[in-house]
């Protein structure tokens, strides 16, 4: 069980509890002296939370790999909002991610997304404004797209940062479906885990995976993906031991991987 100053509680075994994984990896990450991630909002919420740090730090074998797909998803914002000034970025599982705080450059409108109890969570410590809105909803609740107004024209980035393993694989269909209905344009980028992972009692239960990127076609044949990248393959200097020896099987060494897709 977690609380916060305010009292605020977040039921013990679910997916919602899975936000203070990264939250508190990013808080680590802070103290030390090149980060990977320089995060100082995770850090100044860490200190604001009481959190059985053990069940949420991840583990050591984790660690790394949190912060290189936050690292990677970084630089696909950053580019994203170089080219597009006025674009729109949509973040579908937010958890407490401070992502929007730490590239907004004052003109680009972002959509917070995630359960409705975590979005009352992420109220105690963040706020909207006019180019911040957030959605307390399940990605799998086929409505939330009716929150968000995307032009023609408007240049669109959605991510899912830890998300889609949490869902069973029919609705990841349907939300690939629905996302490729309302927002045919946009560039979608999210993390999936080797399915030798799903089903395991590891720090937290993953439901769906992925054996290979181009088994995505199988979710939706409307899409292409554009690239991928294994987790494993970057901050090989920060890896120890034992996650260089899993980079040499093909399923531990694509334990993590970031797609970006795009649709037809
Ligand atoms: C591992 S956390 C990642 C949080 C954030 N993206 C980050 O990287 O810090 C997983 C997040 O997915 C959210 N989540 C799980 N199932 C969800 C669903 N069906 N709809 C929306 N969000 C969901 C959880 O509440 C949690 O915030």
């Amino acid at each position: 069980m977690v609380d916060t100053e305010n009292s605020y509680f977040l039921k013990e075994g679910t997916p919602e509890e899975t936000l203070f994984i990264p939250l508190l990896v990013k808080a680590k990450e802070y103290c030390n002296k090149a980060p990977l991630v320089k995060d100082s909002k995770a850090f100044e919420i860490s200190q604001k939370i009481r959190s059985d740090s053990k069940r949420f730090d991840g583990g050591s074998m984790a660690h790394v790999g949190i912060l290189t797909r936050c690292q990677l998803l970084d630089k696909v914002v950053a580019d994203f909002i170089q080219r597009n000034t006025e674009g729109i970025i949509i973040n579908l599982g937010v958890g407490l991610d401070t992502r929007f705080d730490r590239f907004d450059n004052g003109k680009i409108k972002w959509f917070d997304l995630d359960l409705p109890e975590v979005i009352n969570l992420r109220r105690i410590f963040f706020s909207e404004n006019a180019r911040v809105k957030y959605i307390g909803s399940s990605v799998t609740d086929l409505t939330w797209a009716d929150e968000i107004s995307v032009s023609k024209t408007d240049k669109l980035l959605i991510i899912a940062e830890g998300l889609l393993m949490y869902l069973t694989q029919e609705q990841v269909i349907n939300v690939f479906k629905y996302i490729h209905e309302c927002f045919p344009a946009a560039d979608f980028y999210f993390d999936v885990v080797h399915s030798y992972f799903t089903g395991k009692a590891i720090s937290s239960q993953f439901i769906w995976g992925l054996d290979q990127a181009r088994d995505i076609y199988g979710i939706n044949n409307n899409l292409s993906l554009v690239e991928h990248w294994s987790i494993g393959d970057f901050n090989i200097n920060r890896q120890g031991f034992l996650l260089r020896i899993l980079n040499l099987l093909p399923a531990t060494r694509n334990r993590s991987q970031i797609l970006h897709v795009t649709f037809k």
